[in-house]
């Protein structure tokens, strides 16, 4: 039996995940110190009730609501709380103490990632968060490590497993949004209150993080443009189905260059899209995530996975624990992360994506040709067109309800989000036009 120094690991948090690590770490020890070449000691579990059941049974004598105390007894903090305060000051406590940190604190890292990396780098220790994107799947050390020599243009992902869920629920069953919402409350993927996941805030901090990581850029979660699900429909969701697409809410980090300075920049946002089915996103069901990332040498890969769950995302938080212990035994300074790309974040009305809207149109002699001039004026080319005899008009006061009407629905080529929210402003306002039925951008071809 080979005798290993030990490493104090302290855990803040034993909820979801952290029971899930500490029962890791209790049952795998010895397997994960002779992988380390340390012995790692749980020295401590901060939580705020010492006494409240947890999802597994551990040690009574490892609990304590003194994290102070546990913070400077240890090598390594495990942040596993969640929210920002008192998070934050522990994990710069831990830092200033000389303690690596590993978290997956997504909220955090969005709001104070900044901080949290030059607090690290300061004092030569080293943040992991492979949890805080993705839950289970490799997505953090891939963009940080594997494509450090490559060159990032898109990262395309389904970052959010609830509405994923919902989405996916409305694709293969025709169920409305409220019915897979309740299904998916139901079942446990969403919170009793869903709205950060519905809303699109979940997915928007982890795509700062990854828009921060993949551009060598600080990413504001402020900066990254966010629309939730809520207003996606059953008859959206059919229409795109028909169409051949798919609908997910996408995360999508984007290197753009200006076409008019030349000047490069970063997209980051959340929305709904249309996704080809050919596309593999298409093929993420239920409450997984995948990541697709399109780098210039490497061209396209896909991470795919549980995107949450205590045991699966234990996974990531075990994985950044092994790391973080090997540094200790190797010694050394951590790696700083890079943010010295300084590219800016571009307001969304710069971005350039295609767009499918679906009209509802009077059905009479020279409207098409009315539609077509509408795009022309504002500069958006029409790739295609598709027209279909609709029922007469909804009950909009419009001198077209009286009309015959006939359904357009038109795909764009790429146009920037300005020339296209101007486009559909006017369409909105012409007469020739009942209803502007949907407004969706099409993603990933
Ligand atoms: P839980 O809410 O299940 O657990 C939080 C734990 O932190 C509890 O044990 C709680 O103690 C403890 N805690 C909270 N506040 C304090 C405090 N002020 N002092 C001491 N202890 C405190 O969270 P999860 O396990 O679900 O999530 C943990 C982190 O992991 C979050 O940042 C989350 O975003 C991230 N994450 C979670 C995923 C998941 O699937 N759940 C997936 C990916 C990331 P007590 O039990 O006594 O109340
Ligand atoms: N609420 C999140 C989801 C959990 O649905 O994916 C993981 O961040």
């Amino acid at each position: 039996m080979i005798e290993y120094r030990n490493l104090k690991i302290a855990l803040l948090g034993a909820g979801s995940v952290g029971s899930r690590v500490a029962q890791l770490l209790l049952e795998h020890g010895d397997e994960l110190a002779s992988r380390v070449g340390a012995g790692l000691e749980l020295v401590g579990i901060a939580v705020r009730d010492v006494d409240a059941e947890r999802h597994v049974s551990l040690p009574r004598e490892l609990f304590t609501t003194d994290a102070e105390s546990l913070i400077l007894s240890a090598d390594i903090v495990i942040e596993l709380m969640g929210g920002i305060e008192p998070a934050r000051s522990y994990i710069l406590e831990a830092l200033n103490s000389g303690a690596d940190v590993v978290t997956g604190n997504k909220a955090l890292l969005a709001l104070h990632g900044t901080e949290l990396f030059a607090a690290a780098e300061q004092v030569g220790a080293q943040l992991y968060y492979e949890a805080a994107a993705g839950g289970a799947i490799p997505i953090i050390r891939p963009l940080r490590d594997s494509l450090a020599g490559d060159r990032v243009k898109r990262i395309l992902g389904i970052v959010n497993g609830t509405t994923n869920f919902i989405l996916d629920r409305m694709d293969v069953d025709g169920d409305t949004l409220e019915g897979a919402l309740a299904t998916a409350t139901a079942l446990g993927y969403a919170e009793a209150d869903p709205t950060a996941d519905i809303e699109g805030f979940d997915a928007a901090q982890k795509a700062a993080i990854l828009a921060r990581l993949a551009f060598h850029s600080a990413v504001p979660v402020e900066a990254v443009h966010r629309e939730g699900i809520t207003s996606i429909t059953a008859d959206q969701v059919e229409r795109a189905r028909r169409a051949g697409y798919v609908v997910k809410l996408l995360a999508i980090c984007e290197r753009v260059v200006d076409p008019v300075t030349g000047e490069e920049g970063i997209s980051a946002r959340v929305h709904p899209a249309l996704v080809s089915r050919l596309h593999p996103l298409a093929a993420v069901h239920g409450a997984k995530n995948a990541v697709f990332v399109e780098a210039e040498a490497a061209g396209d890969l896909m991470f795919y996975g549980a995107g949450a769950g205590g045991l699966e995302t234990a996974s990531a938080v075990l994985g950044d624990l092994v790391s973080a212990a090997r540094r200790h035994v190797a010694g050394g300074p951590g790696v700083g992360e890079s943010f010295t790309a300084y590219l800016p974040v571009v307001d969304i009305g710069k971005v350039q994506t295609r767009y499918q809207i679906t009209l509802e149109v009077v059905d009479a002699t020279g409207v098409l040709a009315t539609i077509a001039g509408i795009f022309s004026d504002h500069d958006v080319s029409v790739e295609t067109l598709e027209q279909s005899s609709a029922a007469a008009a909804g009950p909009a006061a419009s001198p077209a309800t009286v009309a015959e009407t006939a359904t357009l629905v038109i795909v764009t080529h790429r146009a920037s989000e300005q020339a296209l929210a101007a486009t559909v402003a006017s369409l909105a306002g012409n007469t020739a036009v009942a209803r502007v039925t949907s407004v969706m951008r099409v993603e990933g071809a």
